[in-house]
């Protein structure tokens, strides 16, 4: 069932046309990736889905047009994830709260949940005692007690080392087997995509516009085996192809193949 439709998705800031028409779905339960170079309008579309800006085009969601935008998403932005000035249960809560519970019961539905983020132990840590790991499994806490339709992730990893994004990946893909959250994240990494997502689309730079779907039907955990690593591979170095402006040598047959 496809929970968000968008069609032609048009954004302009005065000349600077950043995206050109960008066309895509999420089913329910759904992993999907955008991957697209830095500058491209990444976070822009996810901004038009959020509500905080308006753009042309038509956005879906359950088949019916997206005008409680608020309501559907919820959303992990690039930067600026932890507020420094509150402790790091009062950040979890911090989704609840605007959605008007209260803080002690917004406390009661986060705390169970520390432990399965990696956080026992650091409720009442203030962000900066955390490593850069534990501050993004926090807000991604944050993120998903809020219990909306769909995630929404940017970048969620970006600014962590290489080997805390790595393990980062592991546990998101661990966490979201077991949740099946309907999920769509924003990253220019590939590998990273390929390891978490059911679909990708590709964007162009900008003007964003989608140059390549790419089903990733490999089975999950993605880290297992090495043969499952050297199809992975092959996937990362198709779409590598693609951003590189390069010849696409994967494309899906009609059951849904890799070829
Ligand atoms: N509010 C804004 N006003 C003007 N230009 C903006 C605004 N937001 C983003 N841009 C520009 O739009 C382009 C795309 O930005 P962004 O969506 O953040 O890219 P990405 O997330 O793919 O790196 C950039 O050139 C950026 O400078
Ligand atoms: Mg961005």
């Amino acid at each position: 069932m496809t929970r968000l439709e968008l069609r032609d998705v048009r954004k302009s800031f005065g000349a600077l046309e950043v995206l050109a028409g960008v066309s895509l779905d999420v089913g329910a339960g759904e992993f999907v990736s955008i991957l697209g170079p830095s500058g491209a309008g990444k976070s822009t579309l996810f901004q038009l889905l959020t509500g905080a800006l308006k753009g042309e085009g038509s956005m879906r969601f359950d088949g019916a047009p997206l005008d409680d935008h608020g309501a559907r998403f919820a959303f992990m932005p690039q930067r600026d994830a932890l507020m420094p000035w509150r402790r790091v249960i009062d950040n979890a809560t911090l989704g609840l709260e605007v959605q008007g519970l209260s803080r002690r019961a917004a406390r009661q539905r986060v705390a169970p949940l520390f432990a399965g983020f990696g956080l026992a132990g650091f409720e009442r840590a203030w962000p900066a005692e955390l490593s850069g790991g534990m501050r993004q499994r926090a807000a991604l806490l944050r993120t998903v007690v809020q219990q909306r339709d769909m995630l929404l992730l940017d970048e969620p990893f970006g600014a962590l080392d290489a080997l805390t994004r790595a393990a980062m990946q592991r546990w998101l893909e661990t966490m979201w087997q077991g949740n099946r959250w309907t999920a769509l994240l924003i990253t220019h990494d590939v590998r990273e995509a390929v390891l978490l997502s059911d679909r990708i689309y590709v964007l162009s730079a900008r003007p964003a516009r989608v140059v390549s779907e790419v089903a990733v039907p490999l089975p999950r955990p993605r880290t297992e085996s090495a043969a499952l690593a050297r199809e992975a591979a092959a996937i990362e170095a198709g779409i590598l192809d693609t951003l590189l402006g390069q010849p696409i040598p994967i494309s899906r047959s009609s059951d849904g193949e890799l070829k």
